[in-house]
């Protein structure tokens, strides 16, 4: 290959943004690995990066994408055989080491996972980083001891790509969930997917200053942050875990520690990232097996990717509007792929 087609990310002028360019491989940021890639993805990370909005690039100019799934073209690493495949998701991926919006990508074999028996490339994909988190989280409470019948588990940002992707895993291993969302027309989305109930955000008073709230979780997934997070922290059930991986709805946490030393509630922090490799597999493993969402083949579809494309959806995640403010008949979770970048190069889509 001589040159190959990349969205790469400038800061010029103080305004970020990004556009696709020709690039060479001696362009690309080191590493022992390079993959031809298959497919990417389009998270709510990526939004952020591709607008600029959530100042999260570290060095620019920088290719775009924190997920990449594709074949192994080369590799000083012996782990890794020409024609092997693989997925990277997270590390400086995207963020300060050239992503998974290119044709080809260069990265550290320490970074690299071998696709696991039973997921396609595409079907990584269709997981991605939300897809990860959502495994990790629900691995991380189970390791805290949840258990279907300890009770209820609510999902915040339900329709979001975490959400809906962890409540589709958390209905196949037999928990009964909640689905928190502010979207008052996606109550039979979700409900398709697998919540047992749907709890609009309308109904919850977040922003009480009440020590305790009714006690009704034995555990809790939070896209969300901010105060719906401290609401969850105080109606927590004895003993019950929270996942805190997001905050599409504030940073800032206030709360007593009465929950923690009345109930005993854990607050557990979940970072995909920088996840280490040991566990990195585990959950990987975990996708391919038991936590690989039934609906996944049928919810995937691609549509064309472009870069008017690429910042609709970047908008969408940072809006929260989902589904509404697309105009497609899908919900807000979705990936970008492209198979040959000459032929397809599209998105895909959750739908
Ligand atoms: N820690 C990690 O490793 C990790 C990994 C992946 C993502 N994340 C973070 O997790 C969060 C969710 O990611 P995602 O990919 O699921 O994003 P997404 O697809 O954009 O979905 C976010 C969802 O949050 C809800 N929401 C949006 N704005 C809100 C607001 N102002 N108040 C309350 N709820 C709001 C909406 O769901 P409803 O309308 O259904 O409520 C929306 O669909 C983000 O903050 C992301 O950065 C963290």
């Amino acid at each position: 290959m001589d040159t190959f087609h990349a969205y790469r990310i400038f800061n010029e002028g103080k305004t970020v943004s990004g556009r696709f360019v020709e690039m060479n491989l001696n362009e690309l940021d080191s590493g022992e690995v390079v993959i031809r890639t298959a497919y990417s993805s389009v998270n709510f990370k990526d939004a952020l990066a591709a607008t600029g909005a959530g100042k999260i690039i570290r060095r620019f100019p920088c290719v775009g994408g924190v997920d990449a799934a594709g074949v192994v073209e080369s590799s000083q690493d012996a782990r890794f055989q020409p024609g092997d495949e693989v997925v990277i998701t997270g590390y400086e991926m995207g963020v300060a080491h050239d992503g998974g919006y290119a044709e080809y990508v260069r990265v550290p074999a320490a970074w690299v996972v071998r696709l696991p028996p039973g997921l396609t490339m595409f079907e990584a994909m269709a997981l991605g980083t939300a897809g990860f988190t959502a495994a990790l989280a629900i691995h991380r409470l189970e390791q805290n001891d949840l258990k279907p019948e300890n009770g209820r588990v609510l999902v915040t940002g339900a329709t979001g790509g975490v959400g809906s992707l962890a409540i589709q895993m958390l209905a196949q291993l037999g928990y009964r969930v909640v689905a928190l969302t502010g979207k008052d027309s996606e109550h039979e989305y979700l409900k398709s997917l697998g919540a047992n109930e749907i709890l609009p955000r309308s109904a919850i008073d977040a922003s009480s200053n009440r020590a305790l709230e009714r006690a009704q979780w034995a555990g809790a997934l939070d896209a969300v942050g901010g105060e719906t997070l401290s609401w969850l922290v105080r109606s927590m059930l004895q003993n019950g875990a929270i996942a805190s991986f997001g905050n599409t709805g504030g940073a800032e946490l206030h709360i007593s520690v009465y929950p923690f030393i009345l109930r005993g509630v854990r607050l557990l922090g979940v970072d995909s990232a920088a996840t280490l490799m040991p566990l990195r597999e585990k959950i990987w493993k975990r996708l391919a097996g038991e936590l690989r969402p039934k609906m996944l083949g049928s919810v995937a579809r691609t549509v064309a990717f472009s870069e008017n494309r690429l910042k609709r959806r970047s908008n969408i995640h940072l809006d929260g509007a989902g589904q509404a403010a697309l105009g497609l008949p899908i919900p807000a979770s979705f990936c970008a792929c492209w198979k040959r970048w000459e032929t397809v190069c599209g998105l895909r889509v959750a739908g």
